[in-house]
């Protein structure tokens, strides 16, 4: 199978886009580690790997902690010998859209340290593993917030313009190590954190449909067929892409 054996290590792997990622590497052969903030439910990602008769670990793990990011991913490479994939997409969104002067700084350090932190955290430990096994694939999951603005949404605009920014420079400074690393750009995807913004604005959910061209949200299978093509030997000659998946939005 196109993952036999590779281990991958997903983030925010216990819902949305991370557990739809997990059960698709885990399908075509990966050893899949689910870490996420929220145990149990990267313990049930883990369980339905198992149910389907392939391998996966589960672990607690706070992204925006450098101290847990350094020793989950220690032992992970410990335990299971190498780090082939890694796919980080733990994310937040804030909890109080607000214009720039009324954003609480609450939401921004947050969310700042989730999204934007956590992603330079898990990929300074990974890249040490891969640069020193001399391969590597990873995926950033960014947004279209990270390629244009959205009103009322300073702090996760911002965190995920840093994540393009960290995958181009990581995709640079690696590239001559046999690491690819590569950034997937979702516009709004069906999944908690999606319908936690609609909890806000209900509205929303019939108004922001309309801003994609091919008429629909996206489905969390959406991006993982791209995040998983982007895994691929397929891809090999890609590296410091930020790939929309956008319906057409950002055209
Ligand atoms: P989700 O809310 O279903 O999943 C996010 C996962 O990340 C959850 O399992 C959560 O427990 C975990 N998580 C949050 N903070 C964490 C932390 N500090 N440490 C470890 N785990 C943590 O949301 P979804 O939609 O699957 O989001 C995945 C990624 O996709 C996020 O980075 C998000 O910003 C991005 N994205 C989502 C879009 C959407 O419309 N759903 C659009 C564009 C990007």
């Amino acid at each position: 199978m196109k993952f036999d054996n590779k281990v991958v290590f997903i983030t925010g792997g216990a819902s949305g886009i991370g557990r739809n990622a997990a059960l698709t590497f885990a399908s075509k052969g990966g050893k899949i580690v689910v870490a996420d903030w929220n145990l149990t439910g990267a313990q049930e990602t883990a369980h339905m790997i198992e149910e389907a008769g392939s391998k996966a670990w589960a672990y607690q793990l706070d992204v925006s902690k450098y101290d847990q990011v350094e020793k989950v991913i220690k032992k992970v490479h410990l335990e299971l010998g190498a780090l082939d994939i890694a796919l980080n997409n733990a994310g937040i969104g804030g909890t109080t859209p607000a214009k720039t002067a009324k954003h609480t700084l609450e939401d921004w350090d947050n969310v700042i340290a989730v999204n934007q932190s956590g992603v330079f955290y898990c990929m300074k430990e990974e890249l040490k593993y891969m640069s020193a096994q001399k391969s590597g694939t990873i995926v950033n999951v960014a947004s279209i917030a990270g390629l244009k603005g959205l009103p009322r949404q300073a702090a996760y605009v911002a965190s995920k313009h840093a994540v393009i920014g960290l995958t181009k420079t990581a995709a640079l400074e690696y590239a001559r190590d046999g690491i690819r690393v590569n950034a997937v750009c979702p516009v709004f995807t069906n999944s908690p954190m999606l319908e936690s913004m609609f909890s806000f604005k209900e509205e929303l959910r019939a108004k922001l449909v309309h801003t994609i061209p091919l008429g629909r949200y996206g489905e969390t299978q959406d991006i993982v067929n791209a995040i998983e093509w982007l895994c691929d030997p397929d891809s090999s000659f890609i590296t410091g892409l930020c790939l929309p998946i956008d319906g057409g939005q950002t055209a």
